[in-house]
């Protein structure tokens, strides 16, 4: 039984004091909520605050990048074991701004995902097509090709420590959500990859939708039978969405 899991990425919003009243408006809407995981990613900067804000909380930390060396000459970079020493639980790897912006790659993100699985960590692998290829009819190879390279090398006694996100970049920050068909289409492929190279341990892997996640649409993606959870950007800046989506209070149908 997959437990549906709900990340917030920040990506680059909010100082400490900011945090710190997300994370006190956020518990009280949240609490008793076993039957699902709930992580927040704030920067790097906020870490600690978000920290010591959550303790005693079961609402996880997870940074939204990392680099693959325990230390070393790496200006500017951040190692796995510095995380799990915050207290992060989870961090992102291979978002699709990541891999636009700053040049990510599928060889990167597995080094990476290798590094935090060996410090303790659950990576959170983000694989997506942008709209030309899915217009092109490339979305599966798309995703196929990102799964292999991105997840290469893993140890398969650690495939449940594992968390996809699918992330259509095209639904990305636009408003646009994929229809609940087409992620759950989406999600069964890349499900098959999952069991393909890990065996029966990928049916237990957690995979999100991530992509214009908002209260409207939440309950209907949730309803899909391989969507276990949503990583949120913008919806997920504001406590109050954020819970909403997590409690899918959506009104279905509506995008
Ligand atoms: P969005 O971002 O919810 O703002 O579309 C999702 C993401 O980038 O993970």
């Amino acid at each position: 039984m997959r437990r549906p899991i709900f990340a917030a990425n920040w990506k680059l919003h909010k100082n400490r004091g900011e945090a710190a009243a997300y994370v006190r408006e956020l518990l009280p809407r949240v609490a008793g909520m076993d039957g699902v995981e709930i992580v927040l990613a704030p920067p790097f900067t906020a870490l600690d605050a978000v920290a010591t804000a959550l303790a005693g909380s079961a609402v996880a930390l997870a940074a939204q990048n990392v680099h693959p060396a325990a230390s070393g000459a790496f200006t500017g970079e951040v190692a796995p074991g510095m995380l799990a020493d915050l207290g992060c639980r989870f961090a992102i790897v291979g978002h699709s701004e990541r891999r636009a912006l700053f040049g990510e790659t599928d060889a990167g993100v597995a080094s990476k995902a290798a590094a935090l699985l060996a410090a303790g960590l659950r990576p959170i692998v983000c694989i997506g097509e942008t709209l030309e290829q899915r217009d092109a009819d490339q979305t599966f190879d798309v995703l196929r090709t990102q799964l292999a390279g991105s997840l290469a090398g893993l140890p398969r006694n650690r495939a449940r420590d594992l968390v996809l996100a699918y992330e259509p970049v095209w639904a990305i920050g636009t408003g646009r959500s994929a229809t609940p068909e087409m992620a759950q289409e989406a999600h069964a492929f890349v499900r098959e990859c999952l069991v393909a190279q890990f065996g029966e341990a990928g049916a237990e892997i957690q995979i999100q939708y991530g992509g214009s996640v908002k209260p409207e649409n939440a309950a209907a993606l949730m309803a899909q039978p391989d969507i276990d959870g949503a990583l949120v950007g913008g919806a997920g800046l504001e406590a109050e969405s954020f819970s909403k989506i997590i409690h899918f209070e959506a009104q279905e149908g509506s995008s």
